[in-house]
């Protein structure tokens, strides 16, 4: 068996594992939970509106019971496949850029998971109550999470804490998560085909989903307290990174000044965390994550548009609708290709 294959072995018996090791009152607590397959083959929990993946459910109830905000936290909130290994690298190079000497950058050594912690899949993974303290190596802290903006904990709502947010157009995050979710599926099951993704897709089943209602969540979050939600998006990232920078930096409260911007600062840090220089770094190419995923699986090709390699015209005529409807009256714009005449705006 190669690294690949011992991993994705370790992490499907993780999620079986987890369940058997669930005690009674936990077991009751779920035992009314709307119930449904993953596309890798474990379980998924219909929890507060939304499919959590049995591996992190109860990491999921302990941060949302336990974790205090503090006013100076910075949190990385995405939805699976839409940019968060490349938010992470952007938001901590630029926060913390003035702490450590730049040829040292520690994503250099470490995984952008491994220096932006997720709550669910990492800190409370195996610990209902982590010491958040020692957990950073740089302040203010800095962690990430996938939960929908309406589970938050009330302290991550009410506090000064600041939050990230990217998303990406529904059909590259769709084929993206179908090939993420073929590799970690169990061998002795066969992958989801194509259909039956779209059709589960469409319904909003996956890990995480609905979609739709968690971009909606923090994008309508992110209209009513801009100072508090910085709402970003893949293709936007793609088509113009310096700017997007820029306005990461100022919302962080650590705007560049004149002479980094002459110093070519606001490049280096694009450069050091584009998808070409990620993927070539040795920890990212041999490392796994903590929930078993090996790193090099948060990388594959990093475009707008792939979905036009996969999609049939049926399914990108079914999608285009569901945008349309569920995007109806919000202001949320998607992409769909580097084309700019390939978009669907709210009307
Ligand atoms: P693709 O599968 O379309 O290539 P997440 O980090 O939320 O899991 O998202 C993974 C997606 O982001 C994958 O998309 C991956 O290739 C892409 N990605 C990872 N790092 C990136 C980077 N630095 N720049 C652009 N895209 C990146």
């Amino acid at each position: 068996m190669d690294t690949a294959e011992i991993s994705k072995a370790r992490m499907v018996s993780k999620s079986h594992d987890v369940e058997s090791s669930w005690d009674d009152e936990f077991k009751k607590l779920v035992q009314n939970f709307p119930k449904e397959r993953s596309w890798a083959g474990s379980n998924l929990y219909f929890y507060q509106g939304f499919w959590c993946p049995s591996l992190v459910l109860k990491a999921f109830i302990s941060f949302q019971k336990h974790f205090q905000a503090f006013n100076s936290d910075v949190i990385v909130a995405t939805f699976p496949k839409c940019g968060t290994t490349w938010l992470k690298a952007l938001t901590f190079s630029t926060l913390y850029r003035n702490q450590f000497p730049w040829d040292e950058n520690p994503l250099l050594t470490f995984g952008p998971h491994q220096l932006v912690r997720f709550f669910e899949y990492d800190l409370y993974l195996n610990n209902p109550f982590p010491d958040l303290q020692n957990v950073c190596a740089y302040q203010p802290r800095l962690f990430s999470t996938h939960a929908p903006y309406a589970t938050l904990p009330t302290s991550i709502k009410d506090s000064g804490c600041k939050i990230v947010y990217i998303c990406r157009n529904p059909m590259d995050m769709f084929i993206s998560l179908w090939l993420f979710a073929a590799k970690l599926r169990d061998k002795n099951r066969e992958s989801l085909s194509l259909d039956e993704a779209f059709d589960k897709f469409y319904h909003g089943i996956f890990a995480h989903g609905p979609f739709f209602d968690h971009v909606l969540g923090y994008w309508k979050a992110s209209q009513e307290n801009p100072n508090k939600i910085l709402f970003l998006n893949f293709e936007d990232l793609k088509e113009d990174m310096d700017s997007h920078l820029k306005n990461l930096a100022m919302f962080l409260g650590v705007p560049f000044t004149d002479d980094e911007e002459k110093q070519g600062v606001v490049e280096k840090i694009a450069k050091i965390c584009s998808f070409e220089n990620l993927k070539e770094l040795e920890v990212n190419k041999k490392g796994v994550h903590t929930t078993g995923i090996p790193h090099t699986h948060f990388f594959r090709k990093g475009e707008v548009g792939d979905w036009s390699n996969y999609l049939t015209p049926f399914m990108i005529e079914c999608l285009e609708k569901l945008i349309q409807e569920k995007l109806n009256g919000s202001g949320l714009t998607f992409k769909l290709s580097s084309k700019t005449s390939n978009n669907i705006a709210s009307p």
